[in-house]
């Protein structure tokens, strides 16, 4: 799916600057920082593909890239408060657009940091995909950074709150982009969505 045939399109920054809906596509959302340029990255293994950085709010633009036949979007993390308030109003607003509103959105990939495990902003996110009727699953990201016992207990809470959206996939995807666990099962997971 991904192997060396993966492009970047452009970078959107309006609803009406959005390529035509004319391809199923699958997306990456989750809070500033959580690792979503990097799992792109990982997954299309081309380190430098989505600009990933240790400054949160690295991506300002729903970046489309083309996987094979179909769209990956690079969203901006949301939850971002270190610019001006209106700045980050017009993108959660842009954010939430897209998210319930875009009719080729066929799963959006909600990353959570395994040590921070899921964030009210997390919930809301998930609570506008239940109200738009848009499947999602949860990606659990840096799993490197968690010893087993923190992990299992952090994974606990995650199916827990997960129960209570009827939009979620149960199952949860592990992942590191720093080590690779879970890329395979996860590339694996996106060529069977179609
Ligand atoms: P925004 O674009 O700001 O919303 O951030 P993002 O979600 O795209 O995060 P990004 O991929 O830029 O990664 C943020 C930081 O986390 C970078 O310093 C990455 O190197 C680091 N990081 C991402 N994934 C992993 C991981 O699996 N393990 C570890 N240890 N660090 C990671
Ligand atoms: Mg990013």
């Amino acid at each position: 799916l991904f192997a060396g045939e993966t492009t970047f399109v452009k970078g959107v920054v309006a609803m009406d600057g959005l390529p035509p809906a004319d391809r199923m596509e699958i997306c990456f959302a989750g809070r500033s920082n959580v690792g979503k340029s990097s799992l792109i990255n990982a997954l299309t293994g081309r380190k430098g593909l989505a600009r990933a950085s240790n400054t949160p709010g690295r991506t300002q633009e729903i970046n489309y890239f083309t996987a094979g036949d179909i769209y990956v979007v690079d969203l901006p993390g949301y939850g971002f408060a270190n610019a001006p308030v209106a700045v980050v109003e017009k993108w959660q607003r842009l954010l939430k657009n897209y998210l319930s509103g875009r009719p080729t959105l066929r799963r959006v990939f909600v990353l959570i940091d395994a040590r921070h495990g899921a964030k009210a902003v997390d919930e809301e996110i998930m609570s506008l995909l239940d109200r738009s009727a848009v499947t999602f699953q949860v990606i659990m990201t840096k799993v490197d950074k968690l010893r087993g016992d923190a992990l299992e207990a952090s994974l606990a809470k995650t199916r827990a709150a997960l129960a209570k959206h009827p939009a979620a996939f149960p199952e949860l995807i592990l992942t590191s982009s720093e080590k690779g666990d879970g890329i395979p099962t996860l590339r694996a997971i996106i060529a069977g969505i179609s």
